[in-house]
This record gives C-alpha cells, structure tokens and sequence, in this order.
C-alpha cells in the first residue's frame, strides 16, 4: 500500500482531517509543514521572515521526497506543496492524491482566526482571494475530490474512506 496524500489550499481542513483520517484507518499521520518546523528548529513563519519563500519551498519539497520514501502514512501538505511539478509528480508516483476544497468564504473565515500562515499576512481576506486566483487550477492533477464546505469532520472522513477503497478497486489493488 501507498500514502494518502492530502492536498488543498490553505484552511481547507489537511491537517485536521489527515489526522482523523490517520486514527480511523490505523495509519500514521504526518504533517509536512510540522515536520519542517521541527527539522528548521521554528515557525514557518520564522523560515519565511529569515531565510525567504524560496528555501522554504526547496525545504518542502526535500522533506516531501523524503518522507515519500515510506509507505502506511496520510500525509498532510501544505497549500504550496503544488506549485512546483516535481512536487506533483512524485506525490501521484507515491500515493493517493487528495484535494480538499471548500468555498472562498469558508476558507476566510477558518484561517481568520489562525493569524500563524506568513503569506496572509495583512489582510487575510484580501490575500486569500488573490492567492485563489493565482493558484487556480493547480490542484486540478489530483483523481480524488473533496468539498469539505458545511460538512463535519467525521462526514469528510467517510467521503476519503469511501474514495480510497473506490480507487483500490479501480486500480485492481
Ligand atoms: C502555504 C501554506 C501553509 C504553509 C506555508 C505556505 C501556501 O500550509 O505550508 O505557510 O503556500 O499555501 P497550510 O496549507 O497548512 O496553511
């Protein structure tokens, strides 16, 4: 067996979920940006006011090939791990892909009151809505979808759950 492998903008709910996830289906979880929090010793926030956008990216993208290594994880990403296709690819190589979803004003009001993300910096709102825009498309690579807008966690779960044995029997795994 491969990874689960959660994708999405930020607040469409990766971690939470991935976590829950993890705890339903025996597996183990691991969230990226967490991981490269501990590796880098602070914040994500920290990485990007100290060392710049574009160390964190070769950071994540390292410590994505890296844990990708092994298999039996949900791996929980952070929103940006899509912008790069070496990124895209290796994620699709290594696991089942899953884009989170869930409207605009759904994702302003979950990251509104988590101020730690340093690309919403200032106004939340604003920036959201512009990074919706520049990034439209890219989650588009994954074969699964999931809205998670209005729907409780446990709902969610059940979708991936019945998601994940539908592209085992569609692979013939
Ligand atoms: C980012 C999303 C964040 C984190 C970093 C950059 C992005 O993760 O990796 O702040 O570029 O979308 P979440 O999606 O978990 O907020």
């Amino acid at each position: 067996m491969g990874n689960v492998i959660l994708i999405g903008f930020m607040g469409t709910g990766k971690s939470t979920i991935g976590k829950a996830l993890a705890a339903t289906c025996h597996l183990t979880h691991l969230d990226l940006d967490t991981y490269l929090e501990e590796q880098e010793g602070c914040a994500i926030a920290d990485v990007f006011r100290e060392k710049g956008e574009s160390y964190f990216r070769d950071r994540e993208s390292a410590l994505l090939k890296e844990v990708l290594q092994r298999s039996g994880q949900v791996i929980s990403t952070g929103g940006g791990v899509v912008l790069r296709q070496e990124n895209r690819e290796i994620m699709l190589q290594k696991g089942l892909v899953i884009s989170l979803h869930a409207d605009v004003a759904e994702i302003v009001r979950r990251v509104s009151s988590e101020p730690h993300r340093p690309l919403l910096a200032g106004n939340p709102a604003e920036r959201v809505q512009a990074l919706f825009r520049e990034r439209a498309g890219l989650y588009d690579f994954a074969p699964v979808h999931i809205d998670t807008t209005g729907k409780s966690v446990d709902q969610i779960v059940k979708e991936i759950e019945a998601a994940m044995v539908e592209e085992h029997s569609f692979r013939g795994e």
